[in-house]
């Protein structure tokens, strides 16, 4: 059994010697120090040696067993020292070598004006307001007094989703109703940013897909003259101080009276240019005053209560600002037009 033992120490030793991976190691293990290894079998073989042949061998057995266990040590560690000169001698790190140069990142300009036009409303005392872009057709329409089938719908060319009554809000307006319903009967100072969609014509003026900014003022004795002193104030702030602006009689379901406000083309300083199409203005936005139904349906008396919105786009602004010919560049993600803002 001692000659065994002898064997089992010698072979083992010269596996060891041969096994250049870790992987190989680990078999290794449980081949001479595992649960069902030679070693193991000697254990149970021992009981039927007389007793003190037993001391010997179970003394030699433990020392073989020593002897294994600490050369696999011995080898483990040899080995992981060795994969690690090797990663360090292959994966050389040149700190000389010139960086890589990261593109800045920058907002859109959509976003920028969007930021910029919340900015100056949230200084005049407006909050913002963040409503759905799933609606359904009761608060897209019918809340907005525009019951089914009425003509003034086809304004909007609509995307229906397949559940009945469902669809893509066609501008922020519905926004208006959640505010009110949520509100009543406080007093309502709100501006609802966000992305409105449109079955539309893709133009260089319209696109299917495009931001706006809803505002809503609700309170008692709210005038036809606070919403066009407040736009007044708004078309001052972003468009400089000097701007001209204008009201002209326009039709929206949910507003009565309703208007589009104008501000002279500074293209052409309102003598009439491509732009502005030769009339010397450009339309900005729509506004009215809140439809007394509408207010009703909302939850406030319109016999007391009064309110004023509008709802103007974003990127229509922008291209104004920085004359840009066609709203299809917004979404056609070109770094060329994006990094000159
Ligand atoms: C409306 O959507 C009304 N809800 C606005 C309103 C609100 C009136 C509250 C009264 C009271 P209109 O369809 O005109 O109105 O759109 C308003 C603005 O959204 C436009 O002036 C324009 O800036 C922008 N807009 C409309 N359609 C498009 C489009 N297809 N692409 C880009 N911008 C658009």
């Amino acid at each position: 059994m001692l000659e065994r033992l002898d064997r089992i120490e010698k072979e083992a030793a010269q596996e060891l010697r041969a096994i250049a991976a870790e992987e190989a190691l680990q078999t290794w293990k449980v081949k001479y120090l595992g649960r069902s290894a030679e070693l193991g079998a000697i254990v149970d073989d021992l009981r039927q040696l007389p007793k003190d042949e037993r001391r010997a061998v179970g003394k030699r057995m433990n020392e073989v067993k020593t002897a294994l266990e600490a050369t696999y040590q011995a080898r483990i560690e040899t080995l992981r020292q060795e994969a690690l000169e090797r990663s360090l001698r292959e994966d050389v790190l040149d700190v000389t070598l010139p960086g890589r140069p990261l593109p800045h990142g920058r907002l859109h300009p959509a976003n920028q004006t969007m930021r910029q036009v919340l900015a100056i409303w949230a200084e005049m005392g407006f909050q913002v307001y963040r409503s759905r872009e799933v609606e359904t057709d009761e608060y897209n329409f019918e809340l907005l007094n525009m019951p089914a089938h009425h003509p003034a719908r086809d304004m909007w060319d609509t995307f229906f989703t397949s559940d009945v009554g469902v669809v893509l809000r066609t501008h922020t307006s519905p926004g208006q109703i959640h505010v009110m319903r949520e509100r009543a009967p406080e007093p309502i100072r709100v501006v609802l940013p966000g992305m409105c969609y449109r079955y539309e014509q893709i133009t260089a003026r319209s696109e299917i897909q495009f931001n706006q900014v809803e505002g809503l003022a609700v309170g008692r004795a709210i005038t036809f003259t606070d919403l066009k002193g407040t736009l007044i104030a708004f078309a001052r702030r972003i468009f400089g101080k000097q701007v001209r602006t204008r009201f002209r009689a326009d039709h929206f379901p949910f507003t009565e009276p309703s208007a589009e406000m104008d501000i002279e083309c500074f293209l052409c300083g309102g003598e009439g240019c491509g732009v502005c199409k030769g009339t010397g203005w450009l339309e900005i936005l729509g506004c009215g005053m809140v439809h007394p139904t509408v207010l009703a349906n909302g939850g406030y008396d319109p016999n007391e209560f009064t309110g004023f919105a509008f709802g103007l786009g974003p990127e229509r602004i922008t291209m104004l600002k920085h004359h840009i010919e066609d709203i299809r560049y917004f979404w056609a993600n070109d770094l060329r037009f994006l990094e000159q803002f």
